[in-house]
């Protein structure tokens, strides 16, 4: 059971996650050829897309209730911002006359967003250390699902990024042209609320 016990879990896992991106960061920013920094500006949003899925998909709804709802929402929603990002830059090329400008402001977003996770008095990550969460079977569920996704992006490739927050509201449907578009549907529950 000794090797259990030195396995990593969920937080772990993370923040891996979380240096590996800043390297690819840095990476873009010292690369020149074109092609370089294309296939690393591909390479962060995988990284990316599947970092945030673990986090939507497991470690957000395990806390949910155990650490400020504040701060979570605030997760979801620069997740969202992120994602919009992502999926540009995904689409761009490295012709792309805004590609450069994008990757920074990703970056600089990724930054805030990792402090808020990482905050060591008041991130979600030592709020989650605190709570009664199974931090070790989370990092085994997420390590699996990490490796679905490598796969699947290495076979088919992932779909663009999904937003959870966001409504959308930028397709007006009022016919006299004054009245502001309502969002299709109200927006839903807070994500990762278990219902019931
Ligand atoms: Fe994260
Ligand atoms: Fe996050």
């Amino acid at each position: 059971m000794a090797e259990q016990e030195m396995s990593k879990d969920a937080i772990d896992l993370l923040m891996e996650d979380h240096r590996t991106v800043e390297g690819l960061f840095s990476q873009f920013e010292a690369a020149e050829a074109d092609q370089e920094k294309q296939q690393l500006a591909q390479r962060i949003c995988l990284e990316l897309k599947v970092h945030t899925m673990l986090e939507e998909e497991i470690f957000y709804p395990a806390v949910r209730g155990k650490v400020e709802d504040d701060l979570l929402d605030e997760a979801y929603v620069e997740h969202d911002a992120a994602k919009v990002l992502i999926n540009e830059i995904e689409a761009g090329g490295a012709e792309e006359a805004f590609q450069s400008a994008k990757v920074k402001v990703l970056k600089e977003a990724i930054e805030h967003h990792v402090e808020e996770e990482e905050d060591e008095r008041k991130g979600l990550f030592v709020q989650s250390r605190k709570a009664d969460v199974d931090l070790h079977r989370l990092g085994e569920e997420m390590a699996a699902r990490k490796a679905e996704l490598m796969q699947e992006a290495e076979g088919a490739g992932l779909p663009p990024a999904e937003t959870r927050t966001f409504l959308g509201v930028d397709q007006p449907t009022a016919e006299e042209g004054t009245d502001v578009a309502t969002p299709p549907s109200a927006p839903g529950a807070r994500p990762g609320v278990n219902p019931g």
